[in-house]
């Protein structure tokens, strides 16, 4: 029998991916949006073939309504304590009394269970959204996918594209890190919404990749040469972001705050997914470092 996956935030970036994954598993796919949602974005699920159903996201029982019949919910919802705490809680309390078995909470970052609560506030979050995820009788999985690979064209430190550089902090030029392109994440995760064995954390990663190797990897992409530095000792770092975030308190209240930029790359460089689950599923198929490195940079 068909499963049926409902998909809140299916109007995000990495939402609508995971429903097209979903799709091309043959499953039913539902997505709750809010009522205000882009009506492009709702066409486009639409036109996948993916129900979409608009609640009040403060109206548990409208959500429950939607959720009768579901064997996982997924969320990729993004947002700061009032979306990661407050409204994921409503969405699992409405799986719950929908009789809904599993829940596939927003993690969708770096495997965060091994590292120091107070280091990274987006981190915080999803950690006390866990707590109460794994205090109730659902079944969750959690996926661990590094850092999305678009980030390397962001002009990051770790590679910044306008100044040919590559950096990193504390000597940990060769210090593998793990990114996982947006697609790739989104196969993955359905695949875990229609696994129901699946265990309680997965992590994966399109690629490992250490600033030396992305040295190597531009230099053979670009004729114009690159060139690799250390950033600061790992200590200054942590100072220099505890100092960010105090000087800019308006940044609380920012997804994407500069200070929380700093954060999640210092999680980068102080935690790896040492086991991976790539293989859990097969007929997936990982894009490689040197893949992407090669699509973008000239
Ligand atoms: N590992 C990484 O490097 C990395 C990078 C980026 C994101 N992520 C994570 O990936 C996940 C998905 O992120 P994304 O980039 O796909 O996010 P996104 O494109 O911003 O989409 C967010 C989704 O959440 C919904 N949403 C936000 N606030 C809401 C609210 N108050 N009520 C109802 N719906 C709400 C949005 O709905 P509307 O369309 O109605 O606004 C949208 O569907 C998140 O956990 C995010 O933190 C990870």
């Amino acid at each position: 029998m068909k499963k049926s996956i409902l998909v809140a935030g299916a109007t995000g970036n990495l939402g609508i991916r995971i429903c097209r994954e979903l799709i091309k598993r043959r499953a039913e796919v539902s997505a709750i949006v809010r009522p205000s949602a882009d009506p492009v974005k709702v066409e486009a699920l639409t036109k996948m073939d993916v129900k979409v159903i608009r609640v009040d996201m403060n109206n548990i029982d409208e959500i429950a309504k939607a959720c009768k019949g579901i064997n996982t919910v997924v969320s990729a919802l993004a947002g700061l304590a009032d979306v990661i705490v407050d409204l994921q809680k409503k969405v699992v309390d409405a799986a719950i009394q929908a009789g809904v078995p599993r829940f596939i909470p927003s993690d969708f970052c770096t495997d965060y269970n091994d590292l120091v609560p107070g280091e990274n506030r987006n981190f915080d979050l999803r950690r006390e959204f866990k707590a109460y995820l794994d205090s109730t009788s659902i079944k969750a999985s959690s996926v661990f996918n590094g850092a999305f690979a678009d980030i390397l064209k962001y002009n990051i430190p770790i590679l910044n594209l306008k100044d040919r550089s590559i950096g990193y902090w504390g000597e940990k030029a060769d210090w593998k890190l793990d990114f996982t392109t947006m697609d790739d994440t989104a196969g993955f995760a359905a695949e875990v919404a229609l696994d129901d064995d699946a265990p309680r954390d997965l992590q994966i990663a399109s690629f490992q990749i250490s600033p030396n190797m992305i040295l190597a990897e531009v230099n053979k992409a670009s004729d114009q040469a690159f060139e690799i530095h250390q950033l600061s000792s790992m200590e200054d770092f942590a100072a220099s972001i505890k100092k960010q975030r105090a000087d800019n308190p308006a940044g609380e209240n920012e997804l994407y705050a500069k200070f929380q930029q700093g954060q999640y790359m210092y999680s980068m460089f102080t935690s790896q997914n040492n086991e991976l689950a790539n293989k859990r599923y097969k007929g997936l198929s990982w894009t490689s470092g040197s893949e992407y490195i090669q699509s973008f940079v000239k």
